[in-house]
């Protein structure tokens, strides 16, 4: 069934555990996610990039809609990490649950004013918003420690940010990186907890893949009630995919459909680990 974001969420957060947000591109990561939620009976999130959307449009949309819709468990389609005030009013309007409103690279106001546009049209569409506060990549974890301080979430900015933009959710920074963790990963849980002692809207952590199982626990713990995969699935099925051609006989190319079925079972194992990992088994 198809259940706005925020009900989710708020779910979440009083069960004590988190949503799993998967980045999907086609069918088969959205039917990873979803038989894989469904198996283990748990709520769980569909959530798009721009530059899968700008491949897939509406079409797209459709498709993760029309899952969410026939699921036997709880399912959000959300749209990601989006900067473009455009897309993210196209996406609302063909029925995204909810949009992350990205104006992270905007220095403090203009992050405000972005995330407040984004905030007034999806408050009339029934969307839910999420933003980002501070800022994060896939090459900060390379960077000196008063560099990388000058990029993690402010918590004072943070209360004074959800207050003026009325956003549903909100993304930390607190030393998460997207894709590759190049060292051991550290999160900086006393800055967690400042900002949860602040704000009182879900938090949420994007660049889940590559983090210790206990930091993802003690994550959930500190309060965060989503955790956004990318990598991991999409690694998955590129090595999945990489299998079926290596096992087809010398000369020739394996069945577009056996990738297919390959690349769905690669990608659901990783979902239902994170969906045990984030102790939403069983809560629907
Ligand atoms: P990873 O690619 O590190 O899993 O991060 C995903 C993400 O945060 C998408 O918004």
């Amino acid at each position: 069934m198809l259940i706005p974001t925020g009900q989710l969420l708020q779910k979440a957060t009083a069960g004590g555990y988190a949503i799993g947000a998967f980045n999907v591109y086609t069918l088969e990561g959205a039917t990873a996610v979803v038989t894989a939620a469904e198996e283990l009976q748990s709520p769980v999130m569909l959530q798009v990039l721009p530059s899968a959307l700008k491949i897939g449009g509406r079409p797209l949309v459709a498709l993760c809609h029309a899952l969410a819709k026939d699921a036997t468990v709880p399912v959000a389609v959300h749209l990601d990490h989006c900067s473009s005030q455009v897309l993210t009013v196209k996406a609302m309007i063909w029925g995204v649950s909810s949009v992350m409103a990205d104006g992270s690279e905007l220095p403090f106001e203009q992050n405000i004013q972005f995330t407040q546009y984004v905030s007034e049209i999806a408050r009339g569409l029934g969307a839910g918003v999420e933003a980002e506060l501070g800022r994060l990549s896939g090459e900060e974890d390379g960077i000196a420690v008063h560099q990388r301080e000058a990029l993690l979430t402010s918590p004072e900015q943070a209360e004074e940010f959800v207050e003026q933009t009325g956003v549903d959710a909100l993304a930390v920074c607190i030393g998460n990186v997207h894709g590759h963790y190049r060292r051991t990963p550290e999160l900086d849980f006393v800055r967690l907890e400042k900002i949860r002692q602040r704000v009182d809207v879900p938090l949420v952590l994007h660049g889940t893949s590559g983090l210790p199982d206990e930091l993802i626990d003690k994550a959930i713990t500190h309060g965060i009630c989503k955790f956004n995969v990318n990598t991991e699935l999409r690694r998955a099925c590129l090595k999945a995919t990489e299998a079926c051609f290596n096992e087809a006989q010398t000369g020739q190319q394996p069945e577009l459909t056996r990738i297919m079925e390959e690349s769905v079972r690669a990608m659901k194992e990783v979902v239902s680990e994170k969906i045990k990992l984030f102790r939403s088994a069983e809560m629907t």
